[in-house]
């Protein structure tokens, strides 16, 4: 068997065999088009004879941060070494881009997943709530909403932020969709220059739309007490909006995760995993 970089023609020979991977299916043939656009990318498949049998990505997130996703390794061919093989191979590449951390997310139920990065070295190093509000199936309640953040507030975010308990249980990191690094005020500064960045006496939230009835949020400041006001400033904003979905990534502490559970959303254990390249 041989790993090498994945090529277009790959991915109906991919998605042959990723169709269901997780009860709700496979995301990942569908993204090996944009992971090959993307030039922060390195897509790698391992072939045996005519077929593929694996695949993942690594994705070089800031100068010194990689990112592992998408690992698929063909159902008949597990538990032979190729997963591993594949991310030793994309944590090389990343080391020669001058990463000094890698990273990656595993739910935390996918223990085959979790032991398979155990076993490599990875650090278990923050566990994320991923929630997702129902704005239209929620009753109006007496909240503000959300206003969009002058730039002005940018320092007094940061600051709140970075001095508690979200930031210090999260390692200071954002989410950009499944992929986490460490924030930066550059992120708060971009998201107020995209119409991104929001606020209301409860906090400040990035909550960026990304279908027509959707929006997703991998950053917010908030404190325990004013934590289930803000959730329900976002549900009163995106119901104005008409938006059906609001998905939050949230570093796991009990008091968010009790906030969420109080304006009606479950939330699901996500592992971000560590290792140096
Ligand atoms: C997770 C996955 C990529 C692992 O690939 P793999 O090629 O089977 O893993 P490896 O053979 O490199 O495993 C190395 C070690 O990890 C551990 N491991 C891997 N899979 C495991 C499992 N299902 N249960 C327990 N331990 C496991 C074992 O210690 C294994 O060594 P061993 O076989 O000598 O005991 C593969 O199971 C897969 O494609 N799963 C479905 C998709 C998925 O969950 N991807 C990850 C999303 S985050």
């Amino acid at each position: 068997m041989e790993v090498r970089e994945a090529r277009a023609e790959d991915i109906p020979l991919v998605a042959a065999w990723t169709k269901d991977t997780f009860d709700w299916g496979d995301y990942v043939a569908d993204r090996i088009p944009v992971w090959l656009d993307e030039p922060e990318s390195h897509t790698l498949v391992c072939v045996e004879g005519d077929d593929v049998i694996g695949i993942a990505n690594t994705v070089m997130l800031s100068p010194g941060e990689a990112w592992l996703e998408g690992a698929r390794v063909h159902p008949d061919h597990r538990r032979r070494g190729i997963g591993s093989l594949m991310n030793r191979a994309g944590l090389d590449w990343a080391a020669s881009q001058g990463a000094r951390v890698a990273r990656l997310a595993t739910e935390e139920e996918n223990t085959g997943a979790r032991r398979q990065v155990e076993s490599m070295g990875y650090r278990h190093t923050s566990t994320w709530a991923y929630a997702e509000l129902a704005p239209m199936q929620r009753s109006p309640l007496a909240a503000t909403g959300l206003q969009p953040a002058p730039s002005a507030d940018i320092d007094a975010a940061w600051m709140s932020w970075i001095s508690g308990d979200l930031s210090r249980t999260g390692r200071e990191m954002i989410a950009l969709g499944w992929r986490w690094r460490t924030a930066t005020p550059d992120d708060l500064r971009t998201a107020v220059s995209e119409q991104r960045f929001w606020q209301s006496p409860s906090g400040w939230v990035i909550l960026a739309q990304t279908e027509r009835t959707v929006a997703t949020s991998g950053w917010l400041a908030t404190t325990p007490d004013a934590a289930p006001d803000l959730l329900e400033d976002i549900i009163t904003t995106a119901r104005e909006t008409g938006l059906e979905e609001v998905s939050l990534r949230v570093p796991w502490t009990p008091w968010m995760v009790e906030a969420l559970a109080r304006v009606g959303a479950d939330s699901e254990p996500i592992r971000v995993y560590s290792i140096r390249p």
